[in-house]
């Protein structure tokens, strides 16, 4: 048997999982609620919330997979990418606790873990896809379309040249006076709202690629005049707002995940990341298979944001090929694959 012990602490979430080779046996995050009242993640609250969560958060995943941390066998570990400070914790943490233990540390990339999440075993008896497949990966820090091809071998073939999918839902959210994390926020009020009422531009970017700043700025600049003519127009419209804004960022996605599923000719489509938790878009992936003859891939909700199981089962794949990590590595902001 192969237990391992993931951490993640790339962004605001301290999070701890064992999994004993696919199988999930505990999965503990720690939100940090500290950064809500600056509307966004401030990178030194989080480090120092990380600080704090850690020992306890790997405490609970232990007594909650019911094994002793001499049990592991290895230790994987978030190392990019995310906030700097955020990952040193995290990474610090891995480096000692394996050194302790005499077992070997696992380097993982936050992005590839977040599609790999689909391989964990968490008794539900669903499908993984096989390879190749591509994935949507839409997270706060990132959108990517990517051909999978194994565990270690994938390939971008699209991706933001701006914004993140999750920033336009955070930021067309904070346009409108929601609280933070406005993903969430906006998919509850969309669901109460109609998505014709009001339309915003897409924007034309070539090959599978695509932008997110643009719509940003139209949202702003047409509330900005419409709040000129009437000081209650966002409280008033905030469903069809909502539900607008929504179904625009999914058209956009769905048109280059569209475009790449004909031109790579891969029918197993699946979709990963904190923004694939958005209803509106599980709804639109589920219909274009239908359509399209695709065999899709909808993570469980506990899986689509930042958790430690996802940095859990990547290790696993690393540990079947004896892909160590040595003890001098340095954690990276930027995705390196
Ligand atoms: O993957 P994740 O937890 O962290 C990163 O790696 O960035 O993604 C966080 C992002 C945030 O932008 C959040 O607003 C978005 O995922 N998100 C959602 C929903 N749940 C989380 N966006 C739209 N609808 C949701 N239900
Ligand atoms: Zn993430």
């Amino acid at each position: 048997m192969t237990y391992i012990l993931g951490i993640e602490s790339s962004c605001d979430d301290t999070s701890a999982a064992v999994i004993q080779n696919t199988r999930v046996l505990s999965n503990i995050i720690a939100n940090q609620k500290v950064h809500s009242i600056y509307g966004g993640v401030v990178p030194e609250l989080a480090s120092r919330a990380h600080q704090q969560n850690i020992i306890p958060v790997v405490d609970v995943a232990l007594k909650e997979a019911k094994i002793t941390k001499k049990q592991l066998s290895a230790v994987a570990f978030t190392r990019g990418p995310g906030l700097l400070g955020s990952l040193l914790v995290g990474t610090s943490f891995a480096k000692s606790l394996s050194m302790a233990l005499h077992v070997p540390i696992i380097e993982v990339d936050h992005l590839k873990a977040h599609i790999l999440a689909h391989f964990i075993d968490d008794g539900s008896n669903s499908d993984n896809p096989s390879f190749p497949f591509l994935c949507l990966t839409v997270s706060g820090g990132h959108t990517q379309i990517v051909k999978v091809k194994s565990p270690s071998d994938m390939e971008i073939i699209g991706a933001t040249i701006d914004d993140a999918a999750g920033e336009a839902f955070d930021k067309a959210a904070k346009i409108m006076g929601l609280s933070y994390p406005g993903g969430p926020e906006i998919d509850k009020l969309a669901n109460k709202g109609n998505p014709d009422v009001f339309n915003f531009p897409k924007p034309r970017i070539p090959e599978l690629n695509y932008s997110f700043s643009g719509l940003k700025t139209s949202i702003l600049y047409f509330l900005r005049d419409k709040l000129k003519e009437d000081d209650h127009f966002i409280k008033n419209n905030i469903y069809d707002l909502s539900a607008s804004i929504q179904s625009t960022i999914i058209e956009i996605l769905m048109d280059k995940l569209t475009k790449a599923t004909i031109q790579t000719g891969i029918s197993q489509i699946a979709i990963a990341g904190g923004v694939s938790a958005n209803s509106g878009l599980r709804d639109a992936i589920v219909k274009a298979g239908i359509e399209n003859g695709w065999k899709t891939f909808i993570p469980p909700f506990k899986f689509t944001t930042d958790n430690a199981a996802m940095i859990a089962i990547a290790g696993y794949f690393k540990y079947l090929n004896n892909d160590f990590a040595s003890q001098d590595l340095t954690p990276y902001a930027r995705s390196k694959f």
